[in-house]
């Protein structure tokens, strides 16, 4: 083909493939719902109420509340989200407050708090323990989070946490993770809340330097150690993270091999395909290979156009 008819075809290709994308965009809702917030998208199965919007613009424990038009959050709480995504992975990214305790100079307790955040009041989320790390911060501190239901000898089946000591204000170093001023460890699969427990009985007094305890679950290569932390961080401090989400309920938690017979079965589109959630009970929905967009919505999956793809078209800007 000479160069001009090359440039032709790319042109005809390019025309037939714009209406595809502009379908294909307004797909990432139910129609006439709210799909932005403050510049985040917002996904179905979540949804903003939309006001004059006859059908439902989120699937039960996926609202999102738009605060002041402004900023997402997860809808009756004050959790900000950052981003949400259904493809190619389930996640919830939003800012979580460190849990922390406080002692005066002769060692009394002066204030403190466990972190809880009502995160799953309907249940859909699980804090990843694939992508996020627990950290705690402070000297003579240990501190723990635990997850999984109760067998005989525990109350949960799960505990993670770490020791942090320090003999003064000079042996913690910036970016030095060694156990001194700051520890870090992998999280629990199933962890629903970013509870932590802090072990209070031992000594703080005397210990200016580091008045304080902090333990935080935050994404993984996200929180860099500065000794400075041990004495400014603010007790209102917030720290990004990584949930996964499923369809799932506090109630009920359904296999595809239960929900797929179902009336409200979420994997809706055509070209859509069901998975057994890993982290937690309950399913999830993906567009089965060849295909993107959304399952969750009626003709949400897209056939994946070359055409459409500089990353995968080559001829795309060039010709
Ligand atoms: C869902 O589809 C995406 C894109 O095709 C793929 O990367 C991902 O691994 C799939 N998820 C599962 C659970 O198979
Ligand atoms: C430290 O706190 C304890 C109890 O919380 C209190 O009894 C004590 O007086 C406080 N000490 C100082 C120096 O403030
Ligand atoms: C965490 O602290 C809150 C507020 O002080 C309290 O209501 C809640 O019971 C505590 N949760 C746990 C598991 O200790
Ligand atoms: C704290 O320092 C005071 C004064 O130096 C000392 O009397 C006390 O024993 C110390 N307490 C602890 C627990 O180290």
């Amino acid at each position: 083909m000479s160069p001009a008819l090359v440039m032709l075809v790319c042109l005809l290709l390019a025309v037939a493939v714009a209406p595809l994308l502009l379908q294909a965009a307004t797909l990432i809702g139910k129609p006439g719902c709210q799909t932005s917030c403050g510049g985040v998208d917002i996904p179905y199965p979540f949804g903003i109420a939309t006001e004059g919007v006859n059908v439902n613009c989120f699937l039960p424990g996926f609202e999102i509340s738009c605060a002041k038009n402004l900023v997402p959050v997860l809808a009756n709480t004050k959790i900000e989200v950052l981003s949400l995504s259904v493809m190619p992975r389930p996640e919830a990214r939003v800012r979580l407050p460190v849990a922390w305790t406080c002692y005066n100079s002769t060692g009394g307790l002066t204030g403190g708090s466990n972190g809880t955040v009502d995160l799953n009041q309907a249940g859909v989320y699980r804090i990843s323990d694939a992508y996020n790390e627990l950290i705690v911060l402070g000297c003579n501190t240990l501190a723990y989070t635990n997850s999984g239901p109760a067998d005989d000898r525990y109350h949960n089946s799960f505990y993670t946490g770490c020791v942090s000591y320090c003999k003064d204000s000079r042996s913690a170093q910036d970016g030095k993770c060694a156990g001194v001023g700051f520890c870090h460890v992998e999280i629990p699969p199933d962890l629903t809340d970013n509870w932590m427990h802090f072990e209070t009985s031992w000594s703080h007094a005397n210990q200016t330097f580091s008045p304080c305890d902090y333990a935080f679950i935050v994404e993984k290569e996200q929180y860099k150690f500065k000794v400075s932390d041990l004495t400014t961080m603010p007790v209102s401090q917030t720290m990004p993270l990584r949930l996964d989400w499923a369809i799932r309920s506090n109630i009920r938690a359904m296999s595809c091999a239960e929900a797929i017979t179902r009336p409200d079965y979420a994997c809706v589109s055509q070209h859509s395909e069901c998975f057994d959630s890993t982290n937690g009970p309950g399913y999830l929905c993906n567009c089965t290979r060849g295909y993107e967009g959304n399952p969750y919505i009626v003709h949400g999956c897209t056939n994946i156009d070359e055409f459409s793809r500089p990353d995968i078209y080559r001829c795309y800007g060039k010709c």
